[in-house]
């Protein structure tokens, strides 16, 4: 078992935690000062292309030397028992790193027995992971047949081998197809099921929000915003959203009035004849519907502001809300 961190309340919340952490590659600064504290759960790491992600991974399972700072996984330094953090964490690297020439049953048993295992457990696991990964009888052919998908689930066969308790998983359905990635995902949660920690890298946003429960938005090295996933995309209090429908004078007539009793801080047409408002200090509804009557226009929608993870993501490095929030 990995050790766990244990908060006041007595309830094991951080897995892993990165304080003040500084990796350079010779001049190129890849993480910069990097603080994050990441729970257990499915947790998506998320970034642009060159955002640190990749280097923040290496760094945990300390394939990596930190400049500054310290990390902690389940407990152990990522410095000084690296050894310790790899006997129990799993890791899907981002890059191709397969064994061309073999088939997976070779490739996957082999990397089961270098993690310890004897040949038989070895070879008993790599076939129930395969299976669990839907690899078939196509286990038998040399990878270098593969297609992308299928080589993305060979990865993370080869990662989930020894069974770890933590795993990291690097842009797990990168150059998959939609159905593969919704296969890929579906995998993930099965895993976060048996109460396993998942960290997921990955700049693809529907991904992320549709599997993580807890979110860490990185760029240029430092953290910019985290946060449990239901929290970051409420969207902020106080901001409601209304959509209404009606001709355009109405609509027109409609914005005017409710202008007077609230601030409304966008408006977006959604089609044609449908207005979706952003608004602050609208607290009484039924005053929000009856402006919507007298002036001739169909409610369609009033409710508290909910955002998608692209909306959260924009707004972290816009640098706040819009009008500052
Ligand atoms: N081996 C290396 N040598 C030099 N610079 C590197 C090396 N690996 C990464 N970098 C640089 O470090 C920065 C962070 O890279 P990293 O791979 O961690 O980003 P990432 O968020 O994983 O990006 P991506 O989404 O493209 O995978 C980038 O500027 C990258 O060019
Ligand atoms: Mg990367």
């Amino acid at each position: 078992m990995v050790a766990s961190q244990t908060s006041s309340a007595g309830v094991n919340t951080i897995h892993v935690s990165a304080k003040e952490v500084t990796v350079a590659y010779g001049p190129v600064v890849a993480l910069d000062g990097f603080t994050a504290d990441i729970p257990r759960g499915i947790v998506g790491l998320l970034g642009p292309n060159g955002a640190g992600k990749s280097t923040f991974i290496k760094a945990c399972l300390g394939l990596l030397s930190l400049d500054r700072g310290a990390i902690s996984v389940g407990g152990f330094d990522s410095q000084a028992q690296s050894l310790l953090i790899r006997d129990r964490v799993g890791y899907m690297p981002e890059h191709d790193c397969l064994i061309q020439s073999v088939n997976a049953v070779e490739l996957v048993s082999h990397l089961g027995m270098i993690s310890g295992m004897i040949s038989l457990d070895a070879m008993q696991r790599c076939h129930e992971v395969l299976d669990f990964v839907g690899i078939g009888e196509e286990r038998y052919r040399p990878i270098k047949s593969y297609s992308t998908g299928m080589k993305q689930k060979i990865k993370l066969a080869q990662a989930i081998i020894h069974d770890p308790e933590l795993l990291f998983l690097d842009e797990p359905t990168s150059g998959m197809d939609p159905q593969g990635r919704e296969e890929l995902l579906d995998l993930v949660k099965k895993m976060a099921s048996s109460e396993k920690t998942i960290i997921v890298s990955s700049h693809i946003l529907q991904d992320v929000e549709r599997v993580c429960d807890y979110a860490v938005i990185i760029d240029s090295g430092r953290l910019v915003k985290s946060g449990d996933m239901r929290a970051l995309l409420a969207g902020e209090e106080g901001v409601r959203s209304i959509s209404v429908r009606g001709d355009a004078p109405s609509l027109q007539r409609y914005v005017k009035a409710l202008e007077k009793l609230c601030r409304i801080i966008d408006k977006k047409d959604d089609v044609v004849g449908q207005l979706t408002l952003l608004v602050r200090g609208c607290e009484d509804g039924r005053l929000v519907f009856r402006l919507a009557a007298e002036n001739g226009v169909q409610m369609r929608r009033f409710h508290p502001e909910r955002l998608d993870l692209e909306e959260v993501f924009l707004r972290a490095f816009r640098g706040g809300g819009r009008d500052g929030h």
